[in-house]
């Protein structure tokens, strides 16, 4: 199949970039590496069956897309919209972008798949579930989200663009599949995106103190990369259009991490707790039921498994 992949430099796209092209099809990678790194793709970008745009995907890249490549391929299968900032410290940083490219982008993207009889992807966060009054969440839950608070500028953006794509669905038929992602980690992550797993595992490394928000005793979930990847995959198997989570749902209070990693990393560091950032959601945990009916899909890769795998790629990127 023909793949166009929005933010496919980034943590998450660069690992489904790899995999869609290892499973043979073509891939063009569209990035313009606001918070994706050129590195994350540099091995694809020497495969034939990988081709890369540097351009912003809250803008129309048709005419970007039918000039540019190398393969001249012009007709797709499928619209894959990964591109977003996508943790709170940058998307902090870069508020407008991320409303425009869940925005905006989603717009182009879907009037793009409709012009070429593409399905369209796209990826979602618990964050549209905000800070959960039911737990753990299923995808029928509404969300409980502050629309003028901090956070608002990714969740209502992510909300913005499923109600667009619900739109499309209604109005043009328009194939979709769409996914809320729970917080995921693992290699390729950025060591800067200021989000939990790289924060503490970067102190652990460097002994530094280690930060907790809060009293430590919220909960996370957290689902290794090659698990949500394969979710993906299977998705895009099914014709399943409606919102389907894909996350790890063996919970951690974050303290609870923190002893993780200290038993993984040896350190000198010690934990300090600081203020609870503004709209921190007390608790996230995904009810997985439907991946698991749909598509038999549930994670396969342990928390201490995966954090070791993640460990060697810090210790190369440290080096
Ligand atoms: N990693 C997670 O835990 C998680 C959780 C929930 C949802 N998601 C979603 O998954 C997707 C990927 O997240 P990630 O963790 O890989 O983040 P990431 O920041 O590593 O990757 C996002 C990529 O999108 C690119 N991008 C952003 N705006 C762009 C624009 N206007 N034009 C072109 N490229 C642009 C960035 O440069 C980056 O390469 C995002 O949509 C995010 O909202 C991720």
């Amino acid at each position: 199949m023909n793949i166009l992949l929005t933010g496919a430099s980034g943590f998450v796209g660069s690992h489904l970039a790899t995999r869609l092209v290892r499973e043979g099809h073509f891939v063009l990678g569209v990035d313009n590496f606001c918070t994706g790194r050129a590195k994350n793709i540099s091995e694809l970008r020497t495969e034939p069956n990988f081709d890369f745009i540097e351009a912003d995907a809250s803008k129309p890249i048709f005419n970007n897309v039918r000039s540019n490549l190398k393969t001249k391929t012009t007709k797709f299968d499928w619209v894959m919209h990964l591109a977003s900032p996508a943790s709170p410290p940058k998307y902090f940083a870069l508020p407008l972008e991320t409303m425009l490219v869940n925005g905006e982008g989603t717009r182009h993207l879907l009037e793009f798949a409709r012009e070429s009889k593409a399905s369209f992807f796209f990826s979602s966060t618990s964050e549209v579930y905000g800070d959960p009054s039911i737990h753990p969440q299923p995808e029928s839950y509404w969300g409980n989200v502050n629309s003028i608070g901090v956070r608002s500028i990714y969740d209502e953006a992510k909300r913005y663009a499923e109600a667009m794509i619900y739109a499309y669905y209604r109005l043009y038929g328009q194939d979709v599949r769409l996914i809320r992602i729970f917080n995921t980690y693992g290699p390729k992550m950025d060591p800067e995106d200021g989000r939990v797993v790289t924060n503490l595992m970067f102190q652990a490394l460097k002994n530094e103190p280690m930060t907790i928000y809060g009293d430590g005793k919220q909960t996370r979930s957290f689902q290794y990369v090659d698990d949500l990847v394969e979710g993906i995959i299977r998705l895009m198997k099914t014709d399943y259009v409606w919102p389907v989570n894909l996350g790890n749902p063996e919970e951690f209070t974050i303290l609870e991490f923190a002893e993780a990693v200290k038993r993984l990393i040896p350190t000198e560091s010690k934990i300090v707790f600081q203020s609870l950032p503004e709209d921190d959601p007390k608790q996230r945990k995904p009810d997985i039921t439907l991946a698991k009916k749909l598509m038999g899909w549930e994670p396969q890769v342990k928390l201490e498994a995966g954090l070791k795998r993640t460990l060697e790629y810090f210790k190369t990127e440290l080096a």
